[in-house]
């Protein structure tokens, strides 16, 4: 509406006008006192703490409040204010005695303070300008001596508040959130100093009084001695740093997602601290990550950077895993923390994993189990070097996260923004299970690519011929492949290279032009003739990677990552790219759209062969080599982003020599990983075991091969319980085997729906025992499959399955049965899932080596 010329002269003049002329002032003293907080007593309207009138320096005052350090009270006005104006000092009745600070804060920020004032001193007067504060908080505290005898007078204490604004209102003394999901809960609260505060989870007392230590994300150097999640060298050469609260921010991105910024800053320095988090509410998944940025005047060194720096409550029991080339993940440990630093880490830059994941369990209730107990999860998405240290304190654990600060030092300039990696945090308060449950329903939606669709069959070369081949062989795989029901082909190494061939693995990476004699007209065709047998085509690349022995090295020396003055360390006789140098990034780029840009090619396996031990770039300059650990995964990362978005209907596996690149970091570009070079199936079972843990077993890839010799039937049924492939050599497989193949990739076909979208139940633990046991259940709970995975010699007794639906029947058929093996007793009956669930199925199964996949259909 318009108004006419004359009423809107008028509004305009009355808002002019309304700041001085109708401003309201509100009496402190009117306010709702119960919120203020008073070391000794409680706060009083117009009276002094001791009940006696205001009194300073024998001066009377009939209005105000008296309290006593430590005070704290915090009001509301809403952004609509003017001004607060007191009289402030130690009251007459400490006499001489008695030594206090007043401070008056407008959200968050310290506006106004008065320095020490004693007992006896005249009151000292307050007038400060609140224009455009939402909380103001006074704050009285005990002047650094303790608060004996600090009777405290805010005489006369007014709020003026803007016309027609909202009364102010007292709000409770601290400012506290918590970050909610379905069952779990951490709660902040804002403490006396304006630093951030977190109760330790699993803590008993949730309104103890917050100690020094229990700081959430702890700087170093101004009064937190523990170990620090941040730790800064200022652009003058300060090397502390102190971050107070400001405010947080929270939206909602969908009814379960929600996200959180909390604020901090540092009072001396132009320097801020974002905490976000993005909470899911059904998965009880936490995503935690850190931004840094400041306006110094030159760069500031982060030094400690941390990802996440969760407190718990002491008694807490650590999982890890520790392993090895070919045994990743086998030997899980688990150990109670105790006080002092236990650090798992890892110094690889170019990848996480060679010697453990950066995932781990924490567990409340003693050592984890896997259906009861409160148990939080941690995976760091992070595909390089990496810390996980666990420091006890004796009071309390905190669990810091992120990239590794060893030799990452990180000059940060002015107007830039570190982002930490994110930390991947889960909770169950019923074991293990439910949390990798949730860990996967999260990753699905989140954590990878397609985890809403099932994988294709997928068929290796590498087995059957190792570097040996032209198009002929490779083409000659195709019609048995298809026969067997293989749906997609994969074309390992050595493809490439002609100056010098790929013929092993000392020469031609780096020169990714398909060898002229092994592949005359190049990929295209190749790739069409698998099409034109039915079967997709995949291609594997290492693109990060150069053999000095190769074209690419004789022309670029200077792209790799060496140490000058040291003698040069190859890994399988290869290099690593410095990826921090555009030129490189450049390369890497346009051999994967050379490659990917194929007509026909709908796969890939990125290989990474080897890891940094000599990190130095010639690219970066002397004072920045420190960057290369955290540049040269971010220059990747964003390759990786690139390659997805470019080649969205491109399947990607992520591989590492073996399992070294298992993270989220690297995965949500992915659509599987490769998780350890040993296929023997039976490390398999404990393996893919553990890695189930973390990660869905839709995204392991599990290839049936012969390593071990062990029986196909067994092979077949363990590849089966994760992502399915197989790598062998169809024209030299006997009959008999290939009969087995042949039933192993029809009866997946059949469900592999459930066991990529279904949900995992761990049955029976494989490590050191005589059989291990899963299985997953349909979303509908229809359907469900029990794999059971004979290690030794045993009797056939029942597994329990676990997450049927009680009421539901089911009928037991065991799927591709091993000929010759007695069928289940109880195979094509039909039983209630509680009868199930209470009775077990007697599997077919009973000696080492033997397994059985049992559908269960309704
Ligand atoms: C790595 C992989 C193998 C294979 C070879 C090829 O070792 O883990 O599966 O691709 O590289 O050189």
């Amino acid at each position: 509406m318009k108004l006419p010329f004359a009423h809107r002269f008028a509004v305009i003049a009355l808002t002019c006008m309304a700041s001085s002329l109708f401003a309201e002032t509100v009496s402190l003293s009117s306010l709702d006192l119960k919120q203020m907080t008073a070391g000794w007593n409680v706060a009083k309207a117009d009276l002094g703490i001791m009940g006696s009138p205001l009194s300073m320096h024998g001066v009377k005052f009939v209005h105000g409040v008296g309290t006593h350090a430590t005070s704290n009270f915090r009001v509301n006005v809403n952004g609509a204010v003017e001004r607060f104006t007191a009289k402030v000092g130690v009251d007459d009745t400490a006499g001489s005695q008695g030594s206090v600070e007043f401070v008056v804060m407008g959200d968050g920020r310290i506006l106004w303070r008065s320095g020490v004032l004693k007992g006896g001193e005249p009151a000292r007067a307050v007038d400060v300008n609140l224009v455009g504060v939402r909380t103001l908080e006074l704050r009285v505290t005990d002047g650094g001596d303790g608060e004996s005898n600090d009777h405290a007078d805010w005489a006369d204490a007014t709020i003026e508040m803007n016309a027609g604004a909202p009364a102010p209102v007292a709000l409770p003394p601290y400012e506290t959130f918590g970050l909610k999901t379905k069952s779990f809960t951490v709660n902040f609260q804002v403490g006396d100093d304006g630093r951030l505060y977190q109760r330790p989870i699993g803590a008993d007392d949730a309104n103890g009084k917050l100690q020094r230590d229990d700081e959430f994300y702890p700087p170093a150097g101004d009064g937190y001695v523990w170990e620090p999640a941040l730790q800064v060298v200022h652009a003058d050469g300060n090397t502390s740093t102190a971050l107070l609260y400001d405010g947080m921010t929270r939206t909602n991105e969908s009814a379960d997602i929600e996200s959180t910024c909390v604020h901090l800053h540092d009072p001396a320095y132009p320097f801020e601290v974002t905490l976000c988090f993005r909470t899911h509410h059904d998965e009880d998944v936490v995503e935690q990550w850190v931004e840094i940025r400041h306006q110094e005047p030159g760069p500031v060194t982060l030094g400690r950077m941390a990802s996440t720096s969760l407190l718990l409550t002491t008694n807490v029991y650590l999982t890890h895993f520790f392993g090895d080339w070919a045994k990743e993940m086998l030997n899980p440990i688990t150990e109670k923390i105790t006080p002092g630093t236990k650090v798992l880490d890892s110094k690889l830059g170019v990848r996480a994993d060679q010697f453990r994941n950066p995932s781990f369990v924490l567990s409340l209730d003693g050592p984890p189990a896997e259906t009861n107990g409160r148990v939080f999860a941690g995976s760091l998405a992070w595909s390089g070097s990496f810390q996980c240290a666990f420091d006890d304190n004796g009071q309390n654990v905190r669990a810091l996260v992120g990239v590794n600060p060893f030799a990452s030092a990180y000059h940060l300039k002015p107007d830039k923004t570190f982002t930490t990696p994110k930390m991947i945090w889960v909770w169950s308060a019923n074991g293990l299970g439910e949390m990798s449950r949730k860990l996967h329903s999260w990753a699905r939606d989140f954590g990878m690519r397609d985890g809403h669709k099932t994988r294709a069959v997928l068929l290796n070369n590498w087995e059957a011929t190792g570097f040996d081949f032209d198009f002929n062989r490779i083409a000659g795989l195709y019609d048995p492949a298809k026969e067997i029901g293989t749906e997609l082909f994969l074309l390992d190494d050595g493809w490439f290279g002609n100056k010098y061939p790929r013929v092993n693995d000392r020469a031609g990476l780096g020169d990714w032009q398909p060898n002229h004699k092994r592949l005359p007209d190049g990929l295209a065709p190749l790739a069409a003739a698998a099409v034109k047998s039915g079967l997709r085509f995949g291609i594997w690349i290492e693109p990060e990677m150069v053999n000095p022995k190769s074209q690419l090295f004789e022309q670029h020396p200077d792209w790799v990552i060496v140490q000058p003055k040291r003698e040069l360390e190859l890994q399988r006789n290869q290099l690593v790219l410095d990826l921090t140098r555009p030129a490189v990034q450049a390369f890497e780029w346009q051999s994967i759209q050379n490659i990917l840009g194929v007509t026909d090619i709908s796969y890939a396996k990125w290989d990474c062969n080897r890891y940094l031990t000599q990190p130095g770039s010639f690219w970066l300059a002397q004072d920045r080599q420190s960057h290369l650990w955290i540049d040269y995964v971010n220059a990747l990362y964003a390759l990786m982003d690139k390659t997805a978005k470019t080649f969205p209907d491109t399947e990607l596996m992520l591989c590492s020599g073996g399992g070294g690149r298992v993270d989220y970091g690297a995965l949500k570009y992915f659509q599987e990983f490769w998780p350890s070079d040993n296929t023997d199936p039976v490390a398999r079972v404990p393996m893919q075991w553990d890695y189930s843990y973390f990660f869905p077993p839709m995204a392991i890839a599990s290839h049936v091969t012969h390593s071990g010799n062990r029986p196909m039937h067994f092979a077949c049924s363990v590849a089966m319980s994760a992502r399915f492939g197989m790598d062998l050599d169809l024209t030299k497989l006997p009959a008999q085997d290939k009969a087995i193949c042949a039933g192993a990739i029809s009866a997946y076909k059949e469900i592999r729906d459930v066991t990529a979208f279904g949900d995992l139940y761990r049955l029976e633990d494989p490590h050191q025992e005589i059989r291990g046991a899963l299985d997953f259940v349909a979303p509908d709970r229809a359907r469900a499959v029990v794999f059971a995975f004979q290690l030794k010699d045993g009797q056939n007794t029942p597994v329990h399955p676990r997450g049927l639906d009680p009421a539901r029947r089911y009928t037991i058929h065991e799927l591709n049965p091993m000929p010759g093996r007695a069928a289940m007793e109880q195979e094509g009956k039909t039983f209630t899932g509680e009868e199930l669930m209470r009775d077990g199925i007697t599997p077919s199964c009973s000696n080492a080596l033997e397994a059985s996949v049992i559908e269960l259909g309704s």
